[in-house]
């Protein structure tokens, strides 16, 4: 029977001294690591990093990975197969020395059966060497190392094949759903095998449907693989939405003369998907719009080694705003990740590429593209085609080809949409565009889906010239808003990228704001006025004179007014009225390192969410649009020394009918949520309690709701206070405890300027495995236990060993009283 196990515990690994080494060397120091890890998060940033701005100044290199393994005295003819689910980048793997393969995009995953390197009873050592040397080869930060798990499994020679079954629900009503499975097994003997087929649906309390049992014979000849196709009937299936996640799982058992050779589970779900050139996106046949973020894979101080704990909270965070959708940028996702989509309710468009054969980077994927784009993008769909949450394939984003409308892309684009079509006719393929005008003119429409539309290029303001123009065209904004915030920054002027002449920072020209490209490219670009609404999108400034001066220029407001070219507000009101829109994905959900506009900074500020996971105020309007739990949120915090008598604009998002606003217990007004969906008032700065009151619910009918927001005035900082966001975290050494630590004065009150650097002591069976605080300026080494808190507030990431007991976090710093704060890890936790 077939048993498969994570390997991720006790590597060891070797990272070369410098580029000149290509070899292990014979003295190499190896140190013991777990996966996943990332070796590039654990250094220092540096301004001489060849990966520069673009990778956040951490570095790349080459490394090398070993484990031992053992293998079964009672092997007997069982294969055992490795399986990598991502390693960055250009990997070759050796089993006891001999070479099992080679693989150069970091972000797909592969396996190698290495059944003919091993020996029954003896231990084999895995090694994997991984090169990411070459930079630039990536737009935004990579990583480097094993960043994602790796199992092994020991399975039958007739078995199941890699990614073996193919699951979709061509007919679902309210009464039962057609469950149709393809399966893929493979014959690894020399001799013939006339099997049994059976597969039965298993409901999430692990009990079988009744009726879903269907068998059926399947014979394979030898060393050759076969597919065979079975139909279900679900009876009154429970459909999968993000707000009632449903799965079941599809068991498949392959038999011969009554043994079973191996048996393989599925998860899925039973949904409908359509996507409509008028109306939109419906899901199990209602309209709904995506409601999206973008997501680079990083998770700050942890590097691209996430662990799934990690995912599982800020998805938590993002389904707390509202979002029911994620793209992934751009590249294909972790399992983990889509996994848990699946898991907690969220769509999923998966890009597969940044970049085709025009490389956009010097080493970027271009320069295997000929020779890996099938079997790469083939290998994505295979594997990820069985998750309910993901709704579209996405063949690329701002292809260079593609977004200058070269005729050279337009079969690579058709070859592209055949492969997504062959390997799954239930998905539509997209793209995310860069602007649509030269692209729609060279005739690259046609080859899409659903048309993506991304910031860039202005094509944010041609959707409804363009819908008008090709009305049949099925439209959704994959990439739109771009809008930069730093958490606790407020100006009360705005500010446009596009505008913004930096230094060396400079991605767009002036001239390109409200405007779209209508031929050439880069320099030679020429810039037309774009046609429909770039009047209405100006955000004017709240104030004649800027109220909140001495900002440091690498920070953003947060007042929904530093942006790209189209502020969240505005770009969400366009969606939200264009019913033939099917959504919009905003650049992005959190921050992510690299891709920022040079030293000293390691990040930017697109996230609504910061590296903690901690919210920007921005965060708060979706969450005003996109939830029905009565909430109000105002903006800026009420600790403004030496503004005393200035006027400030204070702003509050809200789900509620109405706001009122007080400050000291005097009343300022009440404002109606319309059409601006923010609420304004400009108040005189005096010290105290500023508070918000949310009345009635929009669309809610009768009843009144109250909901409440304060800020109160911060005396000086005095202490620390720590607080988890688990109740108890998992002992088996992969759980995580996040904790978040804030300053506060004598009174308990949070200091939003503080920036003490805190040290950080972690007692008891865990570990400290990174410390963020969201600053996109501050290069101080992650893996260090101190660090400062930048506007009051940090984030410890803590990791339980495989041992039950209390972990204790406690936070010092010279001047403040510190804080602690304990969390049980307990080994039953499921
Ligand atoms: C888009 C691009 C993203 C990111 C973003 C930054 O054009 O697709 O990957 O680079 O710009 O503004």
């Amino acid at each position: 029977m077939r048993s498969r196990n994570c390997i991720d515990a006790d590597w060891l690994f070797h990272l070369a001294s410098s580029p000149d080494v290509t070899e292990i060397p014979e003295n190499a120091e190896w140190r013991k690591v777990d996966l996943p890890h990332d070796w590039s998060v654990e250094a220092t940033p540096h301004p001489d990093n060849p990966a520069g701005a673009a990778g956040g100044f951490f570095p790349g290199g080459l490394g090398w990975y070993r484990k031992e393994i053992d293998v079964p005295a009672d092997l007997g003819s069982r294969h055992m197969i490795i399986e990598f689910d991502g390693v960055y980048m250009n990997s070759e793997v050796r089993c006891n020395g001999r070479l099992c393969g080679v693989r150069p995009y970091g972000y797909i995953s592969f396996a190698y059966d290495i059944t003919q390197f091993v020996s029954p009873g003896e231990s084999a050592v895995i090694e994997v060497r991984v090169d990411n040397v070459k930079q630039k080869n990536c737009r935004w930060y990579s990583g480097s190392g094993v960043y994602r798990h790796v199992w092994l499994t020991t399975v039958s020679p007739v078995r199941m094949g890699q990614w073996g079954t193919h699951i979709t629900t061509p007919d679902v009503t309210e009464d039962s759903a057609t469950v149709k499975c393809e399966v893929t097994a493979v014959n690894d003997t020399d001799d013939d095998a006339d099997l049994e087929l059976c597969a039965l649906i298993i409901d999430d309390a692990g009990c079988e449907i009744e009726g879903t049992r269907s068998v059926s014979g399947f014979s394979i000849p030898n060393h050759e693989s076969r597919t065979a196709s079975l139909d279900m009937q679900l009876p009154f299936p429970r459909l999968w939405s993000p707000d009632a996640p449903n799965l079941y799982t599809l068991r498949v058992r392959l038999s011969k003369e009554g043994e079973v050779l191996d048996e393989y589970d599925t998860r899925f779900g039973v949904r409908t998907i359509r996507f409509d050139a008028d109306e939109g996106f419906f899901l199990n046949g209602e309209p709904l719009k995506l409601l999206g973020v973008n997501e680079h894979h990083d998770a700050g101080c942890l590097g691209a080694a996430v662990p799934d704990d990690v995912i599982r909270r800020r998805f938590r965070i993002l389904k707390e705003m509202g979002c029911n959708a994620v793209r992934v940028a751009h590249n294909p996702a972790s399992p983990a990740f889509l996994d848990l989509c699946d898991e907690m309710g969220l769509m999923v468009v998966e890009d597969a590429f940044d970049e085709w054969k025009d490389p956009k980077t010097e080493f970027g994927y271009g320069i295997y593209w000929d020779e890996w784009w099938e079997r790469d993008l083939v290998d994505m769909i295979r594997r990820d085609r069985n998750h309910p949450s993901i709704v579209m394939w996405s063949v690329g984003n701002e292809i260079k080809e593609v977004r200058e409308g070269r005729p050279e892309g337009l079969p690579i684009m058709k070859a592209l949409r055949e492969v997504c079509h062959r390997e799954d006719s239930t998905r539509p393929m997209t793209c995310g565009c860069c602007g649509t005008r030269l692209t729609l003119a060279a005739g690259y429409g046609p080859l899409m889906d659903v048309v993506g539309y991304n910031g860039g290029g202005g094509g944010c303001f041609d959707y409804q010239v363009d819908h008008a123009e090709h009305p049949d065209m099925c439209m959704f904004a994959s990439e739109v808003p771009h809008s930069l915030q730093t958490r606790g920054v407020y100006r009360t002027r705005t500010w446009y990228r596009d505008l913004a002449r930096r230094g060396e920072f400079h991605w767009y020209p002036a001239r390109s704001f409200g405007r779209q490209i209508v031929s050439g490219s880069g320099k030679d670009a020429v810039y037309e006025p774009a046609p429909a609404i770039q009047d209405a999108i100006d955000v004017p400034h709240y104030t004649d004179e800027e109220v909140f001066e001495g900002v440091d220029d690498h920070y953003q407001s947060s007042y929904d007014n530093a942006l790209v070219r189209i502020s969240s507000i505005d770009s969400w009101r366009l969606t939200k009225s264009l019913p033939y829109m099917c959504g919009e994905f905003r650049w992005t959900g959190f921050d992510y390192i690299g891709e920022c506009y040079g030293w000293p900074a390691k990040s930017w500020n697109f996230g609504v969410i910061d590296l903690c996971g901690f919210p920007k105020d921005t965060y708060y309007f979706y969450q005003s649009e996109w939830t029905d739990k009565p909430m109000v949120h105002i903006l800026p915090h009420w600790t403004w020394p030496g503004l005393e008598g200035k006027t400030i604009p204070v702003i509050a998002y809200s789900n509620c009918d109405a706001v009122e606003l007080f400050l000291n217990g005097e009343s300022l007004g009440t404002r109606e949520k319309g059409e601006e969906m923010y609420m304004r008032w400009d108040v005189e700065y005096r010290p105290g309690k500023i508070l918000a009151r949310g009345y009635g619910m929009r669309d809610a009918g009768s009843g009144r709701v109250t909901v409440e927001c304060e800020h109160e005035t911060a005396g000086d900082p005095s202490a620390l206070k720590v607080e988890c966001d688990e109740d108890y975290v998992r002992a088996d050494g992969t759980g995580i405890a996040h904790f978040v630590v804030t300053v506060v004065d004598d009174l308990g009150r949070f200091v939003p300027h503080a920036d003490h650097d805190i040290e950080i002591t972690v007692a008891g069976p865990a570990k400290l495995i990174g410390l963020e605080n969201g600053d996109p300026i501050d290069s101080t080494n992650y893996k260090l236990n101190h660090r400062k808190v930048f506007h009051g507030m940090m984030l410890a990431v803590v990791q339980a060993r495989d041992e039950a007991g209390t972990i204790d976090v406690n936070a010092q710093s010279e001047g403040l009283s510190s804080g602690a704060c304990s969390v049980k890890a307990v080994t039953d936790l499921t």
